[in-house]
């Protein structure tokens, strides 16, 4: 019998809960123990646990978000974090941690490996599917469906006033959802934190669109997208203790330079957090699951500094401190596809 540890940190996402029922689950089969660690790297330190036994993990499957809570606490930014963090994982006897996380949670992981807890399986996760080695993470599916369906909603509004909606999509660092989203959705212009916005083309490209005969326009842009010459918008200077600013404000002034370069009239929709709450999609939930008892196998077989993956439509486990190594952002050739329908 072994002893299995589970958190989950950074951003929530849907598909979470899937993640927690498949690890208890599978965990449970074989005859072991897992211990729910609350609110990400906080519970560790602070020793906050939940017991998870079958009775806890019932009925979650459909569920969004995550019932361990989560936060964006980075241990090496507090005053002996590291240390308590390593005395409770003693304390507790856990043989193992499944960390379920992106870029900074997994980057935390992947210290703590070398600085004291080596017993480490990493589980990826985040809407912005900006992991590498992993063809996609769980959450990202649900995220662009939401970012999907929105833009069909916009596109009637847009049409019956004869408007420019710019429409501002998750997406800090790569824009996988506005791109996705942007494609099913039918989006006019996307644009994405992989190049820089250039304004005149943009309007250039609903003024194309106008003169064919179109009234209305709609243009996505991921939160993390910059202009050209300037700098990224910010919401606020203060930093998170994994050293980002809080973005948003992107499609705001976006907008306004629209409206006031074209003359047509242009409004703003936000998506903000719609995008990460919710039930997760059958992709999400099938990818969670299958996440979760990939990693349970490999904390019992000992693979530790491992990450799970999807590659393909294969799960395999690759090397955690790889995956965070680089950020995986939007992929050119799938770009090209989206802008055959720019304009
Ligand atoms: O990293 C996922 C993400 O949803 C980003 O797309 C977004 O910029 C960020 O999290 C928002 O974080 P918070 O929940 O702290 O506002």
């Amino acid at each position: 019998m072994s002893k299995i540890g589970i958190l989950t940190g950074g951003g929530d996402c849907p598909g979470l809960n899937p993640v927690i029922r498949a690890v208890v689950r599978k965990a449970c089969n074989e005859g072991d123990e897992v211990v729910g660690i609350k609110d990400g790297w906080k519970g560790l330190m602070e020793l906050d646990t939940a017991k998870l036994d079958l009775t806890a993990i019932s009925g979650i499957l459909s569920r969004g978000g995550t019932i361990l809570g989560t936060s964006r606490t980075n241990p090496y930014k507090k005053e002996g974090g590291v240390l308590k963090v390593k005395e409770n994982f003693k304390k507790l006897g856990l043989d193992s941690l499944i960390v379920v996380g992106g870029e900074d949670t997994l980057g935390v992981a992947v210290k703590l490996t070398k600085d004291g807890i080596p017993n480490i399986v990493g589980i990826p996760k985040t809407i912005d599917n900006d992991l590498s080695s992993t063809d996609y993470t769980f959450g990202f599916d649900t995220a662009v469906n939401t970012a999907m369906e929105a833009i069909d909603r916009l596109h009637t509004t847009a049409e019956s006033h004869h408007r420019v909606i710019v429409v501002e999509i998750m997406g800090r660092h790569a824009g996988w959802i506005a791109t996705h989203a942007g494609i099913a959705g039918g989006a006019d212009v996307i644009l994405i934190p992989e190049l820089p916005v250039d304004i005149d083309e943009v309007c250039a490209l609903i003024k194309k669109r106008h003169s064919r005969g179109k009234r209305f326009s709609i243009v996505a842009v991921s939160e993390g997208a910059q202009f050209k010459k300037g700098t990224m918008v910010l919401q606020e200077e203060k930093l998170d203790e994994f050293g980002h600013v809080r973005l948003g404000g992107i499609g705001e002034r976006l907008a306004g330079e629209i409206e006031k370069k074209i003359g047509c009239e242009t409004r703003i929709s936000i998506l903000g957090h719609i995008q990460r709450g919710g039930t997760p999609t059958a992709f999400d939930r099938v990818l969670g699951t299958r996440f979760g008892v990939k990693a349970v196998e490999l904390a019992k077989s000992g693979k530790f500094g491992r990450m799970v993956a999807l590659s393909g439509n294969k799960i395999i486990d690759v090397a955690l401190e790889k995956a965070v190594s680089t950020l995986k952002t939007v992929d050119m050739e799938l770009y090209e596809v989206a802008k055959v329908f720019f304009g």
